[in-house]
């Protein structure tokens, strides 16, 4: 069997539609301005309606045009919103499809590293099984939802960002960087799934929540152990955490911020071995990128110019 395979390379059924990456990586890069925001997405907007075509995100699409991925990431979920159910389901899909490419990439980890110690291995393969369970857990939430898998494109940024050849930075990245965006996104839902008093939903994802503390702490005691002797080898390792993070933080939709829709669940990520100073960093890193009122107002000009483009298209 291959080892260290490319995120095109994850297998899925015919259920499945594969999304390009590019607006995520977008707002981790651009500058905290409308313009440029608005430039970059509508450049995009034919890929965009591509990736979406026959899925259930295609009436988002014709909703908001090319900035509908701003709406929903940006707004934190509250039960009044009118689109509540299928930005519900649209979250739900992300979690699924991320508990995957999580079981993809520790499988990956415990297949792509023959060298490593047996500890190592059998803690990759405990993760293998927590996130088999997570997939069919999430797999029932989806279905709860009134939602199904392959229901929405899936993007494959969180596998492609974190798999990295070097063992250190393969848990840096997957399980301190992946697995700590899955903590502060099932806290989240937990305390949405208490609002609404839906105790099955915050119930189960407790359950997952508990597991992903686990994950994350393997991660930082792997980083420490294969690093031990050499410092510069375990800056690399932080350096490359940082630069997942920054990707996993969306523009500043899951950072430490006011506005922010998903926050850093800092109490849960302390349990699992992150450090005070790790955390203040990571707020500053995540809270960088285009602010709440900068996505508004490009999602308004964005939907004002499909609505222009589709009339033109039409007369
Ligand atoms: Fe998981
Ligand atoms: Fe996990």
């Amino acid at each position: 069997m291959k080892r260290f395979i490319e995120h095109s390379e994850l297998a899925r059924d015919g259920r499945f539609v594969r999304q390009d990456n590019a607006v995520v990586g977008i707002l981790a890069q651009v500058p905290d301005d409308v313009d440029t925001l608005v430039d970059l997405l509508d450049r995009l907007s034919p890929m965009v309606e591509k990736s979406v075509e026959g899925t259930e995100a295609e009436p988002l699409f014709e909703a908001y045009g090319p900035g509908f991925m701003l709406v929903t990431l940006i707004e934190a979920l509250v039960p009044e919103d009118p689109a509540i159910a299928t930005r519900v389901q649209l979250r739900f899909h992300g979690i699924f499809v991320g508990e995957l490419q999580a079981l993809e990439g520790a499988g990956r980890s415990l297949w792509d590293f023959p060298d490593a110690p047996w500890e190592f291995k059998m803690n990759m393969a405990r993760q293998c099984w927590d996130e088999a369970r997570h997939v069919q857990i999430f797999e029932k939430l989806l279905d709860h939802v009134d939602g199904s898998p392959g229901m929405f494109p899936e993007a494959t940024f969180l596998f492609e960002c974190a798999c990295s050849d070097d063992p250190a930075m393969r848990v840096a990245g997957v399980n301190r960087g992946l697995e700590g965006l899955a903590c502060d996104v099932f806290r989240d839902m937990i305390r949405y799934g208490e609002k609404i008093g839906d105790e099955k939903m915050a119930q189960a994802i407790d359950y997952v929540l508990a597991d992903e503390i686990t994950h994350v702490r393997f991660g930082s005691n792997w980083v420490r152990e294969f690093t031990k002797d050499d410092p510069d080898y375990f800056a690399r390792t932080q350096a490359f955490r940082r630069q997942v993070d920054k990707q996993f933080s969306l523009g500043g939709a899951r950072s430490d911020r006011d506005d922010a829709a998903i926050r850093i669940a800092r109490e849960d990520r302390l349990e699992a071995g992150f450090t005070e100073e790790e955390l203040d960093e990571l707020a500053g890193i995540s809270g960088g990128g285009p602010s709440r009122e900068t996505m508004i107002e490009a999602a308004r000009i964005l939907k004002e110019r499909h609505f222009a483009r589709r009339e033109t298209a039409a007369s």
